[in-house]
């Protein structure tokens, strides 16, 4: 297999396509319906081109150009992690087998069913932020928005390639479908909650790339233990890339509460709003509703569907391989949150029933030292006012908690109260109004729009004000 990218094949790849004619063709046919779906339902402001970093190798030192691209013309390609001949299966009841670089037949449906939930959310993605280039807080933001975009982007083709490569017709199917569903819609929404929710501004944008797509990196996570190779190959280098969109949620929610400080201390209140910034309250709000929706997209405490994926080496552990137990987990048990007696409590099931927890745990904890990082700049610039993560039982629509209101404390409360309440918690229109007010777009070289800090760096190695899109 070769390692870097051929840019003279009209998808670019490394894996060889040009020796399997039959799925290039395929794949070559499905090439116009992406296309017209970027167009439709990709970023909506016309630009020139904009400086984007392009996948051409897959290697440990560098696997990216960087260079002013009109968006129509980015290289979406096919990128699989380097092949280990070695690779055996780390978990589950083939543990130590050869992984598998076919689909075995007992397991081809619910192999095609996980890479279609998983593909579904990408192009699920550019949708919801379709817009928001129209109101980007600089031309630094609005380089990165389009890179997550185009990204996205690439890992539908990724997750198609799987489904066109390995599924036959059925796959093929799929990969229609994945262009045809759309976020937000009413007869073929996205197949997972949050991807239906409106990304409206760039306070949701900040919230939704910290902790959605970190759901996804969690995903990706446990399917790049697959011991079906070329999914495992694929999720790895999808991981590369989504290191990216972590760090723009990450230093993008840094700034807002960067600024705020700064506006609460120059005008000695709470109360920023009038000031043009974000009220931290507001920001506890937006955090509260992206992390519970998160939340939702891990599915229930405890499903024997994951764990029959788990035997079978479909899908495996966060960090399967580091984990000190027997890769089996069949006399193992774990502790869930359950409702018990109508109170919020813990119950134990066996391990293998409650991995969608033991995942949810590790994200969990990843969240926290994001919301730790936040908090340290409040420290930082003298405000006592912290932020946090609302208890798991919060505004849950998925799992245990589903059918109960409780507050961000974890206290159960009866239908009335929680109505009472919840604009304390959740954003509210006025919060809403008030965000959007501040959405105005700042095209300038170098400037930065009120409500945010500029970021502590540029992208690869240029300053700031660099000009990293030229508008059409
Ligand atoms: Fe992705
Ligand atoms: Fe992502």
């Amino acid at each position: 297999m070769s390692i870097a990218a051929d840019y003279s094949e009209k998808i670019p790849n490394n894996v060889d396509l040009r020796e399997d004619r039959r799925l290039q063709r395929a794949l070559e046919s499905w090439q116009p319906n992406f296309l017209s779906w970027w167009e439709s339902m990709g970023p909506a402001l016309p630009t020139q081109d904009v400086y984007l970093r392009t996948a051409v190798n897959v290697g440990r030192e560098g696997w990216a150009h960087f260079g002013h691209v009109a968006m129509t013309d980015y290289r979406w390609g096919i990128f699989l992690a380097e092949r280990n001949q070695e690779r055996r299966i780390a978990f589950g009841q083939h543990k130590g087998e050869p992984a598998w670089q076919q689909v075995p037949g007992e397991y081809r449906a619910d192999l095609r069913r996980l890479i279609v939930i998983q593909g579904d959310t990408e192009p699920a993605s550019v949708e919801q932020q379709r817009n928001l280039g129209a109101t980007a807080p600089s031309l630094y933001d609005l380089r990165n928005l389009f890179q997550v975009n185009v990204e996205e982007g690439r890992h539908l083709w990724a997750m198609v390639y799987l489904l066109h490569g390995y599924f036959g017709r059925e796959g093929r199917e799929e990969a229609e479908e994945l262009l045809h569903r759309n976020s937000g819609s009413e007869e073929s929404p996205r197949i997972l909650g949050a991807f239906n929710e409106e990304t409206p501004d760039w306070l949701s944008f900040f919230m939704f790339t910290y902790f959605t797509d970190r759901d996804g990196k969690y995903q990706l996570g446990t399917l790049k233990e697959s011991g079906f190779d070329p999914l495992s190959r694929t999720c790895e280098f999808m991981l590369k890339e989504e290191a990216h969109h972590m760090m723009v949620g990450t230093t993008g929610i840094d700034r807002v509460v960067e600024r705020t400080v700064q506006l609460m201390r120059e005008h000695d209140t709470d109360d920023v709003a009038a000031h043009g910034g974000i009220p931290l309250d507001t920001v506890q709000k937006y955090l509260n509703f992206h992390y519970s929706v998160s939340l939702d997209l891990f599915g229930g405490e405890t499903s024997t569907n994951v764990a029959n994926y788990y035997t079978a080496g479909l899908k495996g552990r966060w960090m399967e391989e580091r984990r000190k137990d027997d890769h089996r987990l069949i006399d193992d048990a774990i502790l869930v949150d359950a409702l018990v007696d109508g109170r919020i409590a813990r119950t134990e099931v066996a391990a293998l029933v409650g991995l969608n927890s033991d995942l949810r745990r590790e994200y969990i904890a990843d969240c926290q030292s994001g919301v730790n990082r936040w908090n340290r700049i409040l420290e930082a610039g003298g405000v006592a006012r912290r932020l946090r993560l609302p208890h798991v039982a919060f505004n849950r629509q998925v799992g245990a908690f589903a059918g109960i209101q409780a507050s961000p404390d974890g206290e159960i409360l009866p239908e009335g109260e929680w109505e009472r309440r919840k604009g304390g918690w959740l954003p509210t229109e006025v919060d809403k109004t008030h965000v959007r007010s501040l959405m105005r777009p700042v095209y300038e070289r170098g400037k930065i729009a009120a409500w945010i800090a500029p970021p502590r760096q540029g992208i690869n190695g240029q300053p700031f004000d660099y000009d990293y899109v030229h508008l059409a």
